[in-house]
């Protein structure tokens, strides 16, 4: 009687055989096997980030929101995924539809069952670093989630908001500078508690964030909205064309090129056959003939051929997507700086405004606020500029930007310092100051001493403007 070891025999070499020819098959045919999901070895983790607040800056905390909905129908579970949000959109005054957060026109709602883990104030540098290392014991409030990774894991994190050289936004103080990222970036790598990680920023002169800082060889691959000296570009805005505009009710973008363009392009591919390159390939194109801003990549590019599915899982109902490169994504050659969305958004405010009306009234205010606030920082900069360097070599020297490939500045603390120098002097840079980042890292590259700058900015700033987007209440930006 063996009959039964044959017969079990025979079905080891069938599954032996299958499974032979499933290696052998394409990439994508292979992972497509239903059992697949759960054969990837360890966890899927994502960290989401909205670094704005205020209704002007809707589109940041849209994009993360959309990304949760993304990452949770490709099957990630909420306890993996970490949500930084100020939260303070849906149920803003100017919403036109209260407890609904929308992405794009005709978009559903994102916002439902996004979990709040870092809203309000405990949207911070610090708590944001602890998260990445997983040290609990550096928090201050939030859910307590932090990446509890292991060896074995994959983890994603996604940043939208403004940016700078060198800096990107938050809505604390202060902001959150490029070398603590990669040194915290490092440390986890050295942690071991990854196998791969994917970053992608949506931010002006976002790749300043890791050009000549991101080690290729820490198992990093990320993705930027812009390089080192161009400002990335919002959408769906008031002002836009038809296909790019926003719906009449909103007098604010609904969502960011960059982010928007990996979203959409997510949700209507199979991800177990795209690839990480392939994405960044279709985001370069379509961002550039939108915008001519020039998306790009970083760190380790061979894990650029991993399949996304390994970081955002897939969505059950794109299983028979194959990945197409067709331009399914309307261009058009006008697009906004991120910079000027506040604006847009402060103007279109008072345009709508009946005429005579308390709201009017309200809102001219703000939009000459904004406007005299980025005049303050712009003629404060050059003023500072040129008592340190003279009329003629001021402005070359704020505005000289190193050849791609280098470090922003060789010392960190002294660009703090400078900055911290400047806004005692002349106030905050806020949001709209971040752009001067890099005449603050000249500064420190021409070797000027903080008893130089301290001066000047004394000289150039007799008085902080009284001004909310002045104000320094809320702290330094460094
Ligand atoms: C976690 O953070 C605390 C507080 O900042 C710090 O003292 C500790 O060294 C950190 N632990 C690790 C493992 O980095
Ligand atoms: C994909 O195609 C298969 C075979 O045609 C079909 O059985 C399945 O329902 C399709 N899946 C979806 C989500 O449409």
């Amino acid at each position: 009687m063996d009959s039964f070891p044959t017969l079990l025999l025979f079905l080891f070499l069938l599954s032996l055989a299958s499974f032979v020819s499933a290696r052998h098959a394409l990439p994508g045919d292979f992972l497509r096997l239903p059992s697949d999901q759960d054969n990837l070895p360890g966890t899927r983790w994502a960290v989401l980030l909205a670094g704005s607040n205020g209704y002007d800056n809707y589109r940041h905390q849209a994009d993360i929101c959309h990304a949760y909905q993304i990452l949770r129908k490709g099957g990630l579970k909420e306890e993996n995924i970490i949500v930084f949000m100020y939260d303070d959109i849906a149920f803003n005054e100017e919403n036109p539809r209260p407890g609904v957060i929308i992405n794009k026109p005709g978009g559903g709602d994102v916002y439902e069952g996004v979990p709040k883990d870092y809203t309000g104030e405990d949207v911070n540098v610090n708590n944001f670093l602890a998260v990445l290392l997983g040290n609990k014991s550096a928090l201050t409030g939030g859910s307590g989630k932090v990446l509890n990774s292991g060896p074995d894991d994959h983890i994603f994190i996604f940043y939208s908001d403004h940016g700078g050289p060198g800096v990107l936004g938050m809505p604390t103080h202060p902001y959150l500078y490029a070398n603590d990222l990669n040194e915290v970036l490092k440390k986890k790598h050295a942690s071991g508690t990854y196998k791969r990680l994917v970053f992608y920023i949506e931010a002006c002169e976002s790749g300043s964030i890791f050009e000549g800082l991101l080690p290729e060889d820490i198992d990093i691959y990320a993705t930027t909205a812009a390089n080192a000296i161009e400002g990335s570009a919002p959408t769906y805005c008031p002002s836009l064309p038809a296909e790019h505009a926003s719906l009449p009710e909103y007098t604010t973008c609904l969502g960011d090129l960059y982010s928007v363009t990996w979203m959409e392009d997510s949700e209507k591919h199979n991800l177990q056959t795209e690839t990480l390159q392939q994405q960044y390939e279709l985001l370069r194109e379509r961002v550039s003939v939108s915008s001519r801003v020039n998306v790009m990549q970083y760190g380790d590019i061979d894990i650029s051929s991993d399949v996304l599915f390994q970081y955002l899982g897939t969505n059950p109902a794109n299983e028979n997507f194959t990945f197409v490169d067709e331009n399914y994504l309307r261009s058009s050659s006008k697009s906004i700086n991120q910079r000027d969305a506040d604006l847009i958004h402060f103007w279109h405010k008072f345009h709508k405004a009946p005429e005579g009306s308390a709201h009017k009234i309200t809102a001219q205010k703000q939009v000459l606020e904004v406007m005299s606030h980025r005049i303050h920082i712009d003629n404060s900069v050059q003023l500072i500029g040129k008592l340190l360097f003279g009329i003629e070599k001021g402005p070359e020297t704020l505005n000289k930007v190193r050849p791609a490939g280098s470090v922003l500045v060789d010392d960190w603390g002294c660009l703090k310092t400078m900055v911290r120098t400047f806004e005692t002097h002349c106030g905050s840079l806020s949001q709209y100051g971040m752009k001067h980042m890099r005449s603050f890292a000249n500064i420190c590259n021409a070797g000027i001493k903080k008893e130089q700058m301290v001066e000047a900015s004394a000289q150039a700033c007799v008085s902080i403007p009284a001004n909310p987007w002045s104000s320094l209440q809320r702290g330094f930006s460094a």
